[in-house]
This record gives structure tokens, sequence and C-alpha cells, in this order.
């Protein structure tokens, strides 16, 4: 069958071109150490930031979920799908956030989905109409997908440098009389590849200035960025000032899964009813709400993991360059260490494995031809002895590989 026959040879070009995305399989709770083929290796590659994803207080409060809601709620929010803890979380959210009120959703990457396919698809009173996202160049895949869920003939795609605060303003001077009905900027707020930040006060002022609306993905950020952990909009001293916010419970906040949309009530109320991803989709189990409600109060009541997480990612970074390696300089537990070439990553992926270490690798397409890396994700759930461990293996793998 031609199908099946073109499917094999996409599946060859991706081994032959090493972009085959391979899966090692984990045999044991997500945390600071796992187990692998039988070996415990310190777990550098996890979104677990915060080290919620085996946190006792946030396992027993899933466990609660399960015996007070039960497993499943079997029904999508607006038949029966609307537990009092659904509202509570959603609630909870926009307390921490900032915002008016949020819409959870059963993923960031649906929320993200849903959000731009039912603001601009809507015709809302306008007989004729014109769109146009600007949208960074390094966004995350749901955001490109979602805007491109958008009706390509009356939705302009329009992509800015990355972080380049200069190029939007020069593609939003061009568009300023050219009588588009809504002007949206979509950015993230940490970029995951490099674990940098997107210029919010700048952007905010420019989309100010021309009446567009900011929306912020900031799902690496979310209990990793910020004093108390409120995110990218916290740490840059503008908390409260972005129009629409979502981002993920699946990696800081637990890790299990779930995502939302903050923003003003009658947004959020509009992508209750218009949102097809949430109107036609099972509304979040109770075990991952009860924890994420949970994760919440956890940071509302103590910034101790927050302080450690940024403790932990200071002393790497610091230490990982004293033994000679080249990292992106920053501040997120993103850290990316600079090899170069692809076969350096894999290599050095595989003889970090050897010694003890999960960590993965990133070449091209996903980064720069030159600029492959090795990512490591810091996380708060590590100590010093543990990350004095990482280093060690580090050196012992960057000097046989010569890298350092
Ligand atoms: C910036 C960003 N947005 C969205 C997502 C998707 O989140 P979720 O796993 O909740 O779909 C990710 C996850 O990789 C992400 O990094």
């Amino acid at each position: 069958m031609k199908l099946l026959e073109s499917i094999r040879l996409e599946i060859e070009r991706l081994q032959q071109t090493r972009t085959f995305k391979t899966e090692t399989l984990i045999e044991s709770e997500q945390g600071p150490i796992v187990r692998v083929g039988g070996k415990d290796v310190i777990m550098l590659a996890s979104n677990n930031y915060l080290g919620l994803a085996s946190h006792p207080r946030i396992k027993e409060a899933a466990l609660r979920g399960i015996r007070e809601y039960g497993f499943g709620v079997s029904s999508v929010r607006f038949l029966c799908g609307t537990l009092t803890i659904h509202r509570r979380l959603e609630e909870k959210l926009s307390e921490f956030l900032g915002t008016e009120d949020t819409i959870l959703f059963s993923s960031c990457f649906s929320a993200n989905e849903g959000f731009f396919a039912s603001i601009v698809n809507e015709r809302l009173g306008f007989e004729e109409y014109r769109d146009v996202i600007y949208s960074d160049r390094l966004n995350h895949a749901s955001i490109i997908d979602g805007t491109r869920l958008c009706r390509a003939e009356v939705v302009h795609r329009k992509v800015y440098e990355h972080s380049s605060v200069e190029n939007l303003r020069e593609l939003l001077e061009t568009d300023r009389n050219t009588g588009y009905r809504f002007r949206m900027v979509a950015t993230d707020g940490v970029f995951s590849m490099e674990g940098d930040l997107a210029p919010l006060p700048q952007l905010i002022a420019a989309a100010k200035e021309h009446g567009c609306l900011l929306f912020v993905d900031d799902s690496h950020a979310v209990g990793v960025l910020g004093r108390t952990g409120r995110g990218t909009p916290e740490q840059l001293g503008v908390h409260g000032q972005i129009d629409v916010l979502s981002g993920t419970l699946g990696k800081a906040l637990g890790g299990a899964g779930g995502g939302y949309i903050g923003g003003k009530k009658d947004l959020v109320t509009f992508l209750r009813q218009k949102s097809r991803p949430y109107t036609f989709s099972n509304s979040l189990p109770p075990s991952i709400v009860m924890a994420a409600i949970e994760a919440l109060k956890l940071l509302d009541e103590d910034t101790g993991l927050v302080e450690r997480l940024r403790r932990n990612t200071q002393y790497f970074r610091k230490h990982i360059q004293q033994l000679g390696f080249t990292i992106l300089e920053g501040d997120h537990p993103i850290v990316p260490i600079m090899l170069g070439e692809a076969s350096m990553a894999m290599d050095m992926s595989n003889a970090l494995l050897a010694e003890g270490v999960y960590i993965k690798g990133l070449w091209y397409p996903v980064v720069p031809k030159g600029e492959a890396r090795l990512r490591a994700q810091i996380s708060a759930a590590l100590d010093e002895s543990i990350l004095n461990r990482a280093l060690s293996a580090f050196e012992r793998a960057g000097k046989r590989l010569a890298v350092i």
C-alpha cells in the first residue's frame, strides 16, 4: 500500500538522519534518582522542577481526590463533568496568576490550540474581518499549531525574530492602518531550548501602544521563576499585567498533566462556550485536580522549594562552568551545555548515562546546525551531594571525550 510504504520510508529517513526519537524505559517514580536498566541514575532531564511529581503531600492529595471524588468524571464540563474542585482549582490558579478567571484544559497543548482557534475564528458581530497574530520564531509547537487552526483566509500569521521587540515593532508599525480587527502578540514566557526569558515589559509596552492583546505561555516558569514561583511576569516585575496567560500542570505543578488559560472574566466565559478542546473533551480527573490545588497551597505557604530550586540552579551553573563546559548564561533551571556537533551531544549523553546521569541531547533540526547541546534541567528535589556526583560524572565523561 502506498501510504504504508511512504511511512516506512519516512521512518528510515529519520533513522538515517539520526533524528528518530527513542524512548528510554524508566522503572521507578520520577524523582532526583530514577531506575534505568536496573541501575539508579541521577535525573537531569525532567520538568519536575519542584520535585512535586513524587512529593508525599502531592501523592496523598491525589489519593484523596480518588477517595472523595472517584477516579474519573466520565463527562465533559458542561454535561456533568464540573466538580466543586474544578472550580476551586480555577479560583486558586486565578489568585496565583493574578488573573480575573482561569479555565482548565486537559493539557497546555490543547489550551493553546483551543485559545487561538476559538478567538479568531468567530465573526463576533463583524461581517468581514481579518485578524493577525504576531508569533515569536521560537514559540512552542502548541502555539504554532494553535495559530494554524485559525482560518488562513482571514487570520494572518506573522513571525518575528526571536525575542526581538524591534522586529515586532516594525511589523506592528507596518500594519498600523491596515484595518485588522484583532491583533495579538504570542510568546512563550521561557523558551525551552535555551531557558531564556521573553522581554515581557517591552512586549507589554509594544502591545499596549498598538492595541494588541498579549498572550504568554508560561509553562516553563510557573512554580519556577519569581520570588514566589508565579512565573516570568513575577520575575520581570509585571505580575498581573499579561492579557492572557497559558500554562501547564504537567511540569513544576506536579507533572501529571493538565493546562489552563487565565485572563479577563469575559474572555474565560467565552472560551467555556466556544473552545472546542474544552467543550468536547473530558474534564480533568479528581486526582490531578486535588494534587494541583495542593501544589498551589504548598507554594502559598512557603517559598522554600522555589528558593531551593534557585540555589541548586546557581550551584550547577557555576560548577559546570568551572569544569570548563560552555553553557548559555541565564537564571533558569534549563541549562544548555553547548557541544557543537550532534555526534558529540549523542556521545556525551551516552557516556553520562554510563556514569549514572540521565540527560538528553538536542541537535539539528531541533536547534540550529552546529549548536548541538545537552539540556540539563535542575530540580529542587536534587541536593548538593547529588549535584556533586553529577558534576563528577560530567568531569569524567568530558575529559574522556576531550570536551574539557
Ligand atoms: C512552552 C510549552 N507550552 C506547552 C507545552 C505543552 O504542555 P502540556 O504537556 O501540558 O501539553 C510545553 C511542553 O513541552 C511547553 O514547553
